[in-house]
């Protein structure tokens, strides 16, 4: 261990920046094996920060060589700065000056990739937190905002495309015969959204009129062999750039606008001004290649990143605290877009599932915080599920309790006042209120409260005066770090039914409706409904209309009547879910206390009445049919049973497949459209609802249905149908499998996406020698450590292997530890988040957990990276 450990950063320690940099001109000259960075920073002491002899600090990096200061073009003496823990102190400052500084950096041995770094053949960057400082010294905090001059000096035969952010504005030779282009930026900005790139690339073109008619052009860059995989992202850039202006009247603003896909990324894309590094896995596409899941992956993605030019670019964060300001409101944005080109209901089941899966998770693990946290030590690590997805619920609760018309407004406010600011949450919150007149007050505390509220509610019902009462509380968790928790404004959308599945209305506060939004605003409130003849089923928390665990005493006729009934698509599905759940829990027990499994399944009449139900989106079926996750189940789970709750899954996917074998053959049958691969909302569907009930069919272990889905893999014209045959034979102990997998490895070699989608089946198979299994693929050629895909890939795919990471004897939660301790050096943002399954150590039944807890301590035990430092250290406190 270190003598000294890494220190906290606290947000009510924010200060404004002592000085500002109103321009910013660099020179990169690139080269394999020293590139020299020259900076010009146009700076000035900042009024607003009222001292005027503090000296000025430029953050910095190991990897970053000094090798000439000056200021005003005065060579500065050694005597008149300092370097210190990689920060540039300069100790004296006029007011106003030109400090010209110029680095020596080795972007070809920047493994971490953050800042400048090499990617195959070319060269590019990730700012965004705190990475230019790999580049050069400077202010890098987001509440520093220059307009930057870009000219970028390399071997135009190596390197025919350099790009920067803005517009290209001057091209020529250098004395040396080296090409140089010069990019400029008119929008000031902060570091983080600074962007480098040069290779040799190809191109597609093509170009967007705005609705003020201004012709923008479009670029999408990638290697040439990929050139191929790009028009469904282009299209989709141009469906978000018309639904900004439609939905948000929201214009692109440069000529330009161009994309990147580069292979090596530690995270999925990055919003840099008009110049957008998408990781290739979320950029490229093509039928043959690709998921459905992936192509929805890519257009929600290319969305999200636009979307920031307004929500992150224009309007920026004030500090590293305030992320969840542009990461909550553009998920929220690019989640409403998705909605709006395929299905609403299956886009909100989706984020649900994955939002009560993994953030609910989160949220009850040692790196809980506030959507707004109060401190951090390595920002990198609070690029979370909290920071995006509940923040994003934030949004949507806004969006619920102002309504659409002026959530509107507020955001019409909320742009036109802070364009070009550094802001932070509350300002948002408060154009909000201001706007709509809603007292939004309280509902800030969401920024500030960890933890997922639990919301239990109770209900009785007076025949004699037909009302109907409901009482709900609310309690957020304490914790070690939040000893006292407050009570939070929670937005309920509730509507009743009677017992047939009829809908009804009903009065609440004097507004009579089929539904009503409940304000919860205090640990304990009662609802009154009148008008009403007798006791209905309530269904509550509509869409999820907010972030909490919700419980009702639901009986399971009442889950089967809200499951074929309910007007509210989402509650339809929850309820199945819940149903599901409970029948689950029953079989987890029996197999903890190592009884035979024996369930009288309930769900069978569901689903039988579900397949009946020729009315339903297909997709919705498919969503339906599918059993809670082993990772939502852990999630439900105090402690953690991993093999339990695998077991417990397996019997009931089994019965439901016996009880209902001929439904599933023809439910298959039925969708198993051919024809021309289209990722339409339509056809994306019928895939789902096919691959969903073969999954089932093979369960039944008849011939004809492995059979079936080995003809499946054989035959399929696109990669949705030929990997879905593939993961169920490998799932379903298919004869054949080990041949498949073998098959397909050798038809897509060359397809670094697909070998990767390999990789993590490969990875995830239950045998008893899977920790061996898993070794060896990382010796396989088809491996890169450097590569984060394939790292994720492989060690994503072991974590969900339950006789491999999950080994009672500890020997993959050795291995894990091992590869962290390995990639801690190299990369200590992957290595940070590998960390993840072994923080839930502690909710784990004894005999794993102490294996966990151990294998921390091991980690702990090393010289680490701040980003692995305080994910540990914080686990294990
Ligand atoms: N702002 C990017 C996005 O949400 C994420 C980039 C974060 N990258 C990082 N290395 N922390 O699209
Ligand atoms: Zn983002």
């Amino acid at each position: 261990m270190k003598e000294s450990q890494p220190s906290t950063i606290y947000l009510k320690d924010y200060k404004v920046p002592p000085f500002l940099i109103d321009k910013t001109e660099l020179t990169f000259d690139l080269d394999e094996t020293t590139t020299v960075v020259t900076s010009r920073l146009h700076m000035r002491r900042n009024p607003a920060s009222g001292k005027s002899t503090e000296p000025l600090v430029l953050d910095g990096g190991e990897d970053v060589k000094l090798i000439g200061l000056a200021m005003d073009d005065y060579a500065l003496p050694p005597e008149e700065y300092r370097i210190s823990e990689g920060k540039l102190i300069i100790t004296a400052t006029a007011d106003e000056f030109v400090l010209t500084c110029e680095t020596l950096i080795e972007p070809q041995n920047n493994t971490r990739l953050e800042g400048l770094y090499r990617s195959s053949s070319m060269f590019c960057t990730q700012c965004e937190a705190e990475g230019f400082r790999h580049i050069t010294y400077y202010l890098d905090r987001p509440d520093v905002m220059s307009v930057f001059t870009t000219t970028i000096i390399a071997d135009e035969a190596r390197y025919p495309v350099m790009l920067s952010n803005g517009n290209q504005v001057e091209k020529g030779k250098t004395e040396e015969g080296k090409t140089f282009v010069v990019w400029h930026d008119p929008f000031p900005k902060p570091a983080y959204l600074f962007a480098l790139v040069a290779g040799d690339l190809a191109v597609k073109n093509d170009s967007f009129v705005t609705q003020s008619e201004r012709e923008v052009t479009l670029q999408i860059f990638t290697e040439p062999h990929n050139l191929d995989k790009v028009d469904y992202a282009m299209e989709a850039l141009k469906r978000s750039m018309r639904w900004d202006e439609e939905a948000y009247g929201r214009e692109y603003d440069l000529d330009i606008f161009m994309i990147v896909a580069v292979d090596d990324f530690n995270m999925g894309a990055m919003e840099n001004k008009g110049l957008n590094i998408f990781n290739s896995s979320c950029l490229l596409a093509s039928p043959e290649t690709t998921t459905d899941d992936s192509y929805l992956r890519v257009e929600a993605i290319v969305a999200h990143e636009y979307f920031h030019n307004w929500s992150g670019n224009r309007v920026t964060c004030r500090d590293w605290f305030q992320l969840s300001l542009k990461e909550g409101f553009t998920v929220f944005r690019d989640q409403t877009f998705s909605a709006d080109m395929h299905s609403e209901i299956v886009k909100r089941v989706e984020d649900v599932s994955f939002l009560r899966t993994a953030q609910f998770a989160e949220d009850a693990g040692p790196m809980s915080h506030p959507v707004r946290p109060a401190s951090f030590i390595e920002i990198s690590n609070f690029y979370t599920l909290t920071i995006y997805e509940k923040g994003a619920e934030i949004v949507r609760m806004v969006h619920t309790l102002l309504g659409a018309e002026k959530f509107r407004a507020g955001s019409d406010l909320y742009f036109d006042r802070h364009d070009g600011q550094a802001v932070t949450c509350d300002d948002f919150i408060t154009a909000m209120q201001d706007s709509s007149g809603v007292d939004l007050t309280l509902f800030k505390r969401w920024y500030s409260q960890a933890g997922t509220p639990v919301v239990t509610a109770t209900d009785e019902f007076d025949s004699a005066s037909g009302t109907y009462r409901l009482t709900m509380k609310q309690q957020t968790p304490a914790t070690k770090n939040q000893p006292t928790t407050l009570p939070l404004h929670i937005p309920v959308r509730v509507g009743l039914l009677d017992t047939s599945g009829k809908v009804l209305t009903s009065a609440l506060s004097g507004s009579t409706s089929e539904e009503h939004v409940l304000h919860l605003n205090s640990s304990e409130q009662t609802f009154e409904f009148t008008g009403l003849t007798s006791k209905p089923v309530p269904s509550l928390l509509r869409g999820f209309s907010a972030p909490v665990k919700l419980h009702y005493d639901y009986s399971t006729s009442d889950l089967l009547l809200l499951m074929s009934s309910d007007t509210d698509g989402f509650n339809r599905w929850s309820a199945a879910q819940q149903i599901a759940v409970n029948e689950l829990t029953m079989l987890i027990n029996q197999s903890i206390a190592g009884e035979s499994l024996s369930l009288e399944s309930q769900l069978v009449k569901g689903f039988k009445a579900l397949l009946s139900d020729e009315s339903l989106d297909p997709a919705m079926v498919a969503l339906i049919l599918t059993l809670p996750s082993q990772a939502y189940l852990s999630e439900l789970a105090n402690p953690i049973h991993p093999a339990a709750i695998k077991e417990a899954r397996q019997y009931l996917k089994t019965l439901l497949a016996n009880a209902l074998s001929g439904e599933f053959e023809l439910l298959y049958n039925k969708h198993n459209i051919q024809g021309e691969y289209q990722a339409t909302a339509e056809d994306i569907a019928h895939r789902s609802l096919k691959n969903t009930a073969l999954s089932y069919w093979v369960e039944t272990n008849s011939d004809q249905a492995h059979q079936a889905t080995f003809e499946q893999f054989r035959t399929a014209n696109n990669m949705t149908d030929q990997f879905s045959a593939l993961s169920i034979a490998v799932h379903s102990n298919n004869a054949k499998a080990t041949d498949m997998l073998a098959a397909f490895y050798e038809q897509w070699k060359a397809e670094p996406l697909v070998v990767n989608k390999w990789l993590m089946l490969s990875a995830s198979q239950d045998s008893s020698d899977a920790v061996a299994s898993v070794k060896a693929l990382m010796e396989h050629t088809a491996f890169d450590l450097k590569n984060p895909n394939k790292v994720r890939s492989v060690l994503g795919g072991f974590g969900q292997s339950i006789s491999g990471f999950h080994n009672e004897d500890g020997s993959g939660y050795h291995f894990l530890a091992d590869q962290i301790i390995l990639l801690n050096s190299r990369n200590p943002q992957i290595a940070s988040r590998l960390c993840t399954p072994l923080t839930r150590w502690k909710k784990m039944e004894a005999k794993r957990s102490e294996k966990m807890k151990a294998e921390l301590e091991r980690i702990l035990a090393q010289d680490l990276s701040k980003d692995v430092y305080e994910v540990v250290s914080k686990s294990l406190a």
